[in-house]
């Protein structure tokens, strides 16, 4: 044991757990792979995020953003997400459709073009908007990427059909998921919102990295990233900040108001935006698990090795050094909620996703914490894991509601009261 910190940490831990078993009552034992017994989640020790490496403690903030941020960001950078380049792009936005009677009259739609390169070949990503069209402008915009295609999202016959790299022949019919995205209800409460395809970053299949926007980077004779370079997560993150640079150039967009969100892996990719770009103003992570929001070294639910061996694209080829070795992570998932601080972040996750590890992405969550006190904050206002439905509202919120892997309407109110309080202050 390194100090007492980490001594505080693990006895903490350990009373959270054995509070959460007289809490559920059971375990939940819904897949083949990965444990989902919480009698069997192994001792471990996290790294604390108010300790600098030399062993001296964070006492404030200068010190926070000075030494320990920097250092917690290259840890992750060298060893999980990989780091991402550099290297400028000619980027350039083309509005290629506006209408502003779209939704029957109710929202401004945009899709809007971002070039990656001075020729406009290769890849591109078109970022799809909706603006409220009766609300005071700029407005305030969540922004995340989408899995199928921007036609997906709603069911407005006036979006253009992506192209999808896995459902190439056979796309999904507008308005598919239409439910995880909640258009009108987000409208309604007087934000827009901002999606983008996410194979327009980087399609999300093991192509050795060819595809997508990895190319555009490569050094001469370079072929596929380095083991400390970015994978899928860091392009989709990366692509995430190129559309808040747009944001910055549209008159209808508060800039300094956009709220990254995202469900699931493409939730990685959201949390790792809002960590490695300050400029998001609050991040949401709706069920991101492994790799997102829940901490790896409890080893419960999905695991460094089940995610690294089925999606080997995701992360650096550096992070496959800790496939069921959790513990030689020099990191976990409670110093990547720490590096978005003090900004607002809400955690949500889902009884019947233990896949992703509720509790562990709560407890990622409140280790975050201190780093949200030390700036300011008040943190995450609770120390146990609340009962389904009953949302913790601080800087670092966190619900968990009943039903599965997925976004609901009940979701996306709880983010829209969210963003009224810590975004807009309404
Ligand atoms: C799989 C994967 C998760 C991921 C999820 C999703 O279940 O194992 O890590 O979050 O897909 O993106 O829906």
């Amino acid at each position: 044991m390194k100090n007492r910190h980490l001594t505080r940490i693990t006895v903490f831990t350990l009373s959270v757990i054995l509070f959460q078993l007289l809490l559920v009552g059971k375990s939940f034992s819904q897949s083949n792979e990965g444990n989902t017994d919480e009698s069997k989640v192994p001792a471990y020790t996290l790294p604390d995020p108010l300790i600098l490496a030399n062993g001296k403690a964070v006492t404030n903030a200068k010190m926070w953003w000075k030494l320990r941020r920097p250092e917690i960001m290259a840890l992750f950078e060298e060893n999980v997400y990989g780091k991402t380049p550099q290297k400028k792009l000619p980027v350039t936005f083309s509005v290629a459709s506006i209408d502003h009677n779209a939704l029957g009259g109710k929202a401004i739609r945009k899709e809007v073009i971002a070039y990656f390169t001075a020729t406009k070949t290769g890849p591109q990503m078109t970022i799809l908007l909706y603006l409220p069209k009766h609300h005071s402008k700029p407005v305030p915009v969540f922004v995340g990427l989408n899995f199928d295609g921007n036609h997906t999202i709603s069911a407005d016959s006036g979006i253009s059909m992506t192209k999808s790299w896995i459902a190439k022949d056979k796309p999904l019919p507008r308005g598919a998921s239409a439910k995880q995205w909640q258009v009108e209800r987000i409208l309604e409460r007087g934000y827009g919102l901002a999606t983008i395809y996410c194979g327009d970053l980087d399609p999300d299949f093991n192509d050795g990295f060819q595809n997508g926007i990895h190319p555009l980077f490569y050094k001469p004779n370079q072929t596929k990233p380095e083991p400390d370079e970015w994978g899928t997560v860091g392009a989709w993150a990366w692509g995430l900040s190129r559309a808040l640079d747009y944001f910055e150039t549209d008159h209808d967009i508060n800039a300094k108001k956009v709220a990254v969100m995202g469900h699931s892996r493409l939730g990685k990719a959201a949390v790792w935006a809002g960590a490695s770009d300050q400029r998001f103003a609050m991040v949401i992570s709706n069920e991101s698990g492994c790799g997102g929001a829940a901490l790896s070294k409890r080893i419960y639910g999905e695991t460094v090795k089940i995610i690294n061996d089925k999606f080997p694209h995701w992360f650096c080829g550096n992070f496959k050094k800790y496939n069921d070795n959790e513990v030689a992570l020099p990191v976990d998932q409670h110093e990547l909620i720490a590096l978005i601080a003090p900004r607002p972040i809400y955690i949500a996750s889902a009884i019947e996703d233990q896949w992703s590890d509720p509790l562990g992405e709560f407890l990622s969550g409140l280790y975050a914490s201190p780093v949200y006190k030390l700036l300011g904050t008040d943190g995450l206002a609770a120390s146990v894991m609340p009962d389904v439905n009953k949302p913790i509202m601080s800087t670092i919120s966190y619900h968990i509601r009943p039903g599965k892997h997925d976004v609901t309407s009940y979701d996306w109110d709880r983010y829209l009261d969210f963003a009224d309080k810590y975004l807009t202050n309404k």
